[in-house]
């Protein structure tokens, strides 16, 4: 499992599960959700710490990001990220 502190709330996550497949969970720390699937853009955030614990960049989730005018670094779709390390503090923001 994973801490991850999203706008002061902190949740576990569990490492190697996509966030959007774990959305109902992520929802209560306050990101929204749309189609859980990297295109609709709606789960944009911003990782504040702990990018080196996070999964890359899929060619979806840059296309949609590109897409929603949002490739910037730092700024990722929230249902696309996977913890892929233990121990690690990550923090992300909404808008
Ligand atoms: S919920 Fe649609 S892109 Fe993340």
């Amino acid at each position: 499992m994973a801490k991850v502190k999203i706008n002061n709330k902190t949740i576990s996550v569990p490492v190697g599960v996509r966030f959007g497949e774990i959305h109902h969970d992520v929802e209560k720390a306050g990101i929204e959700f749309g189609c859980t699937d990297g295109q609709c853009g709606v789960c944009i955030c911003t990782v504040k710490k702990g990018h080196e614990c996070l999964s890359e960049v899929s060619e979806q989730e840059e296309e949609t990001l590109w897409r929603i005018g949002e490739y910037e670094e730092n700024r990722r779709l929230a249902c696309q990220l996977v913890v892929v390390k233990e121990g690690c503090e990550i923090e992300l923001e909404t808008d």
